[in-house]
């Protein structure tokens, strides 16, 4: 595609453009040259029009434009994202291990802005999230199809952040053969997952690294509460390890899957499940006196926008305060949020107002953050989502 259409970048906005950071503001355009399209790969330019980069345009998204490349030669052709997968590929290669399940593209983190793909054993899930990727998406199959030899990819476009950008949903299949359930591992668990009917891409592989220390943490004797459990990743390593689990989700269809999961895994015995409203549940929870040695917490998104965070954080008090009451003595909370917006210092204002409604003296073991197959990269603040508190609920005096 040859580049005819440039935007002129206002001068105070170029250093950040140059520092890596992908996204240019619709407010931050002085002004656009030729009639660019969505989807459309376009210059950005300084006022006197020296190069900066080559992004993907959208005229009516607060994201104005997304930077492709720093390359003022390169072509955004298949074999550009051939490069990209590689790099892709070399980044992740020995950081992800003991699983067949793992996000091969992460979006503007492996620096193809908008586009999701995960690998679950044999088949590729894809997202297609906006109007640029969407343009190439001829060119980006043919490349996955090269780099990451697998037996069939599905699309998984269903998102909110293509209806925002006035692309219609496209679920189904991209190339070759997907069965409709696929089993996944993960260490010495099996999870069965479907692509075309589960949530998101079909199974959240963010919080992997906290699934397996949460399992480190839990031996024959701990009762595991885990709330918001999907198909429950939690329960079942916990299980594994020799404890008992409850988890607990509104998803009926996941709980569905969750009891299959664990019959596969031999821990029927071990894992219990309840539908409904986390919120009410652990309320239920606290009439019945249950408790727990060890707590997860892991809501949805609960913040897509800034100012969703009051809200949030209100909710992360009262479920951080009933997760509290119904924590033994030394029992263990897992506090995770997934929302960009909500940070490390929101949680912990959230579990302190929390631990001083129950009176209870608690202590940070730790804070993790996403695994290495979901980047974080410095200059990209966004690229930082996915963020947990561990805590523990001290002895009492
Ligand atoms: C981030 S996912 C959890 C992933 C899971 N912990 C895992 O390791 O696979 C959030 C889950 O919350 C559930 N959910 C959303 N709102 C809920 C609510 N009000 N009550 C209970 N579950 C809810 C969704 O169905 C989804 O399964």
């Amino acid at each position: 595609m040859t580049v005819t259409n440039s935007i002129v970048v206002k001068p105070d906005r170029v250093k950040k453009l140059r520092n890596q950071y992908p996204w240019l503001f619709a407010d931050e355009i002085q002004e656009v040259r030729g009639a660019p399209n969505a989807g459309d790969v376009v210059e950005l330019q300084e006022t006197r029009g020296e190069f900066i980069a080559r992004a993907f345009f959208h005229p009516t998204s607060h994201i104005a434009a997304r930077i492709v490349t720093y390359d003022a030669t390169e072509k955004i052709n298949r074999a550009f994202f051939e490069k990209r997968f590689e790099r892709a590929r070399a980044r992740r290669a020995g950081a992800v291990v003991n699983t067949n399940a793992l996000r091969l593209v992460h979006g503007e983190a492996d620096r193809v802005p908008g586009l999701i793909v995960d690998r679950f054993a044999e088949t590729l899930v894809v997202q297609f999230r906006n109007a640029g990727v969407e343009t190439f998406r001829k060119e980006i199959t043919q490349a996955l199809k090269k780099i990451f030899a697998a037996q069939g990819a599905y699309e998984r476009s269903d998102t909110q952040a293509r209806v925002e950008e006035g692309l219609e949903e496209r679920v189904g299949l991209l190339y070759g053969e997907v069965p409709s359930e696929i089993a996944i591992h993960e260490d010495d668990v099996t999870f069965l997952m479907n692509p075309q009917a589960g949530q998101k891409t079909g199974f959240y592989l963010d919080q992997r690294d906290n699934r397996r220390l949460l399992r480190s943490l839990v031996g024959r004797e701990s009762r595991v509460l885990d709330v918001y459990s999907y198909t429950g990743g939690f329960s079942l390593h916990a299980a594994m390890a020799g404890a008992h689990a409850l988890a607990v989700d509104k998803d009926r269809d996941a709980l569905k899957q969750l009891e299959w999961n664990a019959r596969k895994n031999n821990l029927s015995e071990r894992v219990g499940a309840r539908w409904g409203d986390a919120e009410k549940i652990l309320e239920q929870l606290v009439r019945e006196q249950r408790s727990f040695t060890h707590i997860v917490l892991d809501p949805p998104t609960l913040a897509k926008h800034k100012n969703d965070v009051p809200f949030a954080k209100q909710l992360f008090t009262r479920l951080a305060t009933n997760a509290l009451r119904l924590l033994e003595p030394n029992g263990m909370l897992f506090l995770s949020t997934c929302a960009y917006h909500i940070s490390v210092s929101d949680l912990i204002e959230a579990a302190r107002i929390a631990a001083s409604d129950v009176s209870r003296r608690v202590s940070v073991l730790t804070v993790t953050y996403q695994p290495a197959d979901h980047p974080w990269i410095l200059q990209i603040p966004e690229t930082l989502y996915l963020k947990t508190l561990v805590l523990r609920a001290e002895l009492r005096d």
